[in-house]
């Protein structure tokens, strides 16, 4: 193994260049936690919040995990080294963002909280040291096509929410994860051209058979009683009808095109979608 300092031809080899410069720290948004009052939401809207900041917390735990294995598959597979400082950064994002779900979630359920974290999630399809095939799945399946669609979904858990915490504390995490989703992407764009043929219908067969699947995986949201729908809104909670429209919106005008872009076919994928049964 040869190391040497190559950067991406994407945006993030100037970005780089601006944090190496000291140039571009990402400053914290404080959120206000003091703000939050249980006693103003009532039960159904307050017990949707808490399972959706339980799932977030679970899932924002695993990823701390996850990225680190990434982190050491980009530094061990010779990525240019603007990619393996992005990948290196996303892990203590990830820890942040559970920090901050298990802290909303125990505001919300008014004492201390414990996430369970079932074992399918642990016992991870990825080899602890990731081969270059597994390290290519993972970038489209993780940080391209989850992330971009964790952006959308927490961006409109954001824009719906009026609480001030809750508001802010999913501004907080869209804010890393649109930085995560452009590291799939430019990982992509470094690595697309050079798979060969057989690599490329690889990785194209992979992805099809995750991209048929989106719809129908995201088709349930957190839908409350029609009494307390206003309320659950306001603490973020994002309804089934409210979920479709987006993970629809981002795919086809997001995700599809982009992976098109990179000669992976995901419109005839997603074309052949399994829907979502009402
Ligand atoms: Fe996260
Ligand atoms: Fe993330």
């Amino acid at each position: 193994m040869q190391i040497r300092r190559m950067l991406t031809e994407t945006p993030l080899a100037r970005q780089h260049e601006r944090v190496m410069q000291g140039r571009a720290k990402r400053k914290l948004t404080p959120i206000p936690w003091d703000a939050f009052d249980r006693a103003r939401w009532p039960d159904a809207a307050l017990r949707l919040a808490l399972d959706a900041q339980q799932k977030l917390a679970m899932g924002e735990y695993l990823a701390v995990d996850l990225f680190a294995r990434v982190a050491s598959a980009v530094a061990l597979h010779g990525a240019p080294i603007d990619l393996v400082a992005a990948a290196a950064a996303i892990p203590g994002d990830e820890v942040r963002h559970a920090d901050f779900t298990l802290r909303m979630a125990a505001l919300m359920a008014g004492k201390d909280v414990v996430v369970p974290v079932k074992k399918e999630f642990l016992t991870s399809q990825y080899s602890m040291r990731m081969t270059q095939d597994e390290l290519d799945d993972f970038m489209i399946e993780v940080p391209a096509i989850g992330e971009t669609l964790a952006c959308a979904l927490l961006k409109a858990c954001a824009d719906r929410a009026t609480d001030p915490t809750v508001k802010a504390l999913y501004a907080n995490i869209v804010r890393d994860e649109v930085h995560h989703a452009r590291f799939g992407w430019y990982y992509l764009a470094w690595r697309a051209p050079q798979w060969t043929q057989a690599e490329r219908q690889r990785v194209a067969d992979r992805m099809g058979a995750h991209v048929v699947d989106i719809e129908r995986r995201f088709w349930k949201g957190r839908d409350a009683p029609a009494s307390e729908r206003k309320h659950a809104r306001a603490l973020g909670v994002l309804d089934s009808p409210g979920q479709r429209v987006v993970v629809r919106r981002i795919m086809e005008d997001e995700i599809v095109p982009a992976l098109d872009a990179v000669g992976l076919g995901a419109s005839h994928a997603w074309r052949v979608r399994r829907r979502g049964k009402a």
